[in-house]
């Protein structure tokens, strides 16, 4: 793999800042923020006044703890506009996520919001190595979507070229790469793996193309899934964070370089871990909820927003900004077995660690009498879809998977091309547990 390291005198100052510069940064805009929030959305001015606190009374980033939470219900229960902290027509995008569990979240951007989405992404890309004049293949989905436009803009504002392909068509996809030859992709990690079983389709080593890293985010992914791209293509992979409430993608992103963690881009986004259960705040280095306040939003400022993301804060390395873990999962993904807390994501690393399997998998959860139960649905290799294979390959997943995650399977290993693709995000969890 080709060193892509950036040149220091390209980066934003604020990224090698001193620890005291940054914070200092962070409680003038902190201040900001919380008064805009107060003074324009009355809902916040309603949660600050019952709980007894005033923009005012934050004196250091500390204070900020005393301040209500804000939660993705709040969203729905103000839909469509009802968090917006100036005029609508002052508005000049909306994204909104699909709403397949409850009604769509509408989210709205400034002129200047627009403008920093577009810097966070590029100062993402540039982490990635990416550089300007180079292309990029952005197969995030365009349209309500943040992805997608969310990328191409950052893409722009970098000074590469964009490849406009959205989600889908994935012969088209591994065309336009071997036509265009782009140094970078964008896309969810699930899909890229779609996409590297469309090389396979038409015969050709995917180390062979030009595509020099990708930039995976919209949905966990593993360490073991880095390995098993990287080494597919020859390529760097790195992991791009951001959920629509806060700005989209580019909230953090990992450095190429050290590929430690995302840093997150902390001049913009003030990340605090809790205690999911108590509220209470932990220290950095151990885990919780990950919550975000922005610091320089106009459209919908966000206070304490609950992402419901589970990981912890570590400090900086190739920045002085903090870095974030790679996400294990969101709390709502959490399956508890007999007891036994399991994420997607352990089940994703056990996978990839069981020769004769292909990295693709849905999990099924159902009831059996009085418990709950899983399922995991992987396929084979074409090179091992023969049966004694195929029992060998669920018989090590299923081991795997209890000395591991701790918990009991039923693996079933179906032909190549037997667990449902998806264009975007992996859909990784059919719950069939009969509803309450
Ligand atoms: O998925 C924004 C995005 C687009 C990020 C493209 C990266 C690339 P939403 O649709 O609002 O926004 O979903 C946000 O997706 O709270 C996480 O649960 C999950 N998520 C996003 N990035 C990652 C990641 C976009 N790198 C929700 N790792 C978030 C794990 C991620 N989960």
């Amino acid at each position: 793999m080709k060193d892509l390291t950036p040149n220091k005198s390209d980066l934003d100052l604020i990224e090698i800042a001193s620890r005291d510069e940054i914070q200092a940064l962070q409680l003038e805009r902190l201040k900001w923020s919380l008064k805009h929030a107060y003074d324009n959305v009355p809902m916040y001015k309603k949660r600050f006044d019952e709980k007894g606190v005033h923009p005012d009374d934050l004196k250091s980033l500390a204070d900020l703890a005393r301040f209500p939470f804000t939660y993705k219900d709040d969203l729905r229960d103000n839909y469509p506009f009802g968090l917006f902290a100036v005029p609508r027509e002052q508005i000049i995008r909306i994204h909104a996520s699909s709403g397949t569990t409850g009604k769509a979240t509408v989210v709205g951007y400034t002129k200047n919001d627009i403008d920093v989405f577009a810097d966070m992404v590029a100062r993402s890309l540039r982490a990635s190595g990416v550089r300007p004049g180079e292309m990029v293949h952005n197969a995030y989905g365009y349209g309500l979507f943040t992805g997608g436009l969310g990328a191409h803009y950052g893409i722009e504002r970098l000074g590469a070229t964009v490849i406009p392909v959205s989600g889908g068509q994935t012969a088209r996809q591994v065309t336009l790469i071997n036509d265009f030859k782009p140094q970078a992709i964008m896309v969810t990690p699930s899909y890229m793996l779609n996409i590297l079983e469309q090389f396979h389709n038409i015969g050709m080593d995917p180390r062979e193309c030009s595509l020099q890293v990708g930039i995976f985010g919209a949905e966990p992914w593993t360490n073991a899934m880095r390995l098993e791209v990287e080494k597919a293509f020859d390529m760097h992979a790195v992991d791009i964070y951001g959920l629509s409430e806060i700005m989209g993608p580019g909230v953090a992103n990992e450095c190429v370089e050290t590929k430690d963690g995302l840093h997150i881009w902390e001049d913009h986004f003030y990340p605090e871990i809790i205690n999911p259960e108590t509220g209470e705040l932990v220290e950095d280095g151990e885990m919780g909820e990950l919550v975000f306040t922005t610091l320089t939003k106009e459209g919908l400022p966000m206070i304490r927003y609950r992402t419901r993301d589970l990981t912890r804060l570590l400090p900086g390395t190739a920045r002085s900004m903090r870095r974030m873990e790679k996400i294990t999962g969101r709390s709502d993904d959490m399956m508890i077995l007999r007891g036994v807390n399991v994420f997607p994501t352990q089940i994703e690393e056990q996978v990839l660690a069981t020769g004769g399997l292909a990295p693709h998998f849905q999990i099924e959860l159902y009831r059996a009498g009085h418990m709950d139960a899983m399922r995991v649905n992987v396929e084979a290799m074409p090179d091992a879809a023969d049966g004694l294979s195929k029992t060998a390959a669920a018989r090590m997943l299923s081991k795997r998977i209890k000395d591991n995650a701790g918990v009991s399977t039923e693996i079933i290993v179906s032909d190549p091309g037997g667990v449902p693709r998806s264009e975007g995000k992996a859909v990784r969890v059919i719950d069939n547990r009969p509803k309450a």
